[in-house]
């Protein structure tokens, strides 16, 4: 594999990006970079309702943000100043909160040169909403998961509960339905496939079976 080797995976919300991703980072033994996270983190810290503040209030706030990714596979650490971030940007109202700055325009060149200078140095399965069309256009490998509303509504439901944080089903399927129309209508870097993306729907299928189809299509490209 050329280094450094950058898998992209893209998606919408729920459909199960981050379970593959780390499996995947795991079976190559590259770094996991969750790039929702660093959204999240960013909406966290920023504050609520600073997607309404004036661009230069925000450009000022990033300038103090600083982003590492350290360690390998599922163990990979991403952190926000030094501190490594934790399930508490988790829910479903910070995953609101992330795709509300994630329209700003500065806040998404902030996170293009954090990414890239990430990926510069470092082999990475890359997740997130536009990996393959804006931040790693170059990646020789690139996924696009979906599956529809309900199904990966219910796959975020039992993360969720498996995290300690209970949700209710109904709410989530109009949470996640909301917050998709959102990043897919946004005019920057919008949740799409890259044109020479793998798309791949996993409604009907289970997470071995598309983790081995992945799995195979890495192989096949960097044979
Ligand atoms: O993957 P996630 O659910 O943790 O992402 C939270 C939000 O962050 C998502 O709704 C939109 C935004 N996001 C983005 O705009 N671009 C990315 N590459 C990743 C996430």
């Amino acid at each position: 594999m050329a280094v450094p080797f950058i898998i992209t995976i893209d998606g919408p919300a729920g459909v199960g990006k981050s379970t593959l991703a780390q499996r995947l980072a795991d079976h190559f033994k590259i770094a996991y970079l969750d790039t929702g996270a660093m959204f999240r983190a960013t909406a966290w810290k920023l504050g609520e309702d600073s997607w309404d503040w004036d661009s230069s209030k925000i450009e000022t706030a990033l300038k103090s943000f600083s982003f590492t990714l350290s360690g390998s596979g599922s163990n990979s650490v991403l952190s926000l100043n030094g501190t490594a971030l934790t399930n508490d940007i988790r829910t479903e109202t910070v995953g609101m909160w992330a795709s509300n700055v994630a329209k700003i325009p500065a806040v998404r060149v902030f996170q293009k040169i954090a990414q890239r200078e990430i990926g510069n140095t470092t082999s990475l399965i890359a997740e997130g909403r536009d990996m393959g069309t804006v931040i790693f256009p170059q990646a020789p490998c690139k996924f696009f998961l979906d599956a529809d509303l309900e199904e990966r509504a219910r796959r975020r439901f039992s993360q969720l509960e498996e995290m300690g944080k209970p949700a209710n089903l109904t709410e989530l399927i109009e949470q996640i339905g909301a917050r998709d129309d959102q990043d897919r209508n946004r005019k920057e870097a919008p949740l799409k496939a890259a044109d020479d993306a793998i798309i791949v729907d996993t409604t009907k299928l289970d997470i071995d079976g598309v983790f081995k189809k992945l799995v195979a299509e890495v192989k096949k490209i960097s044979a």
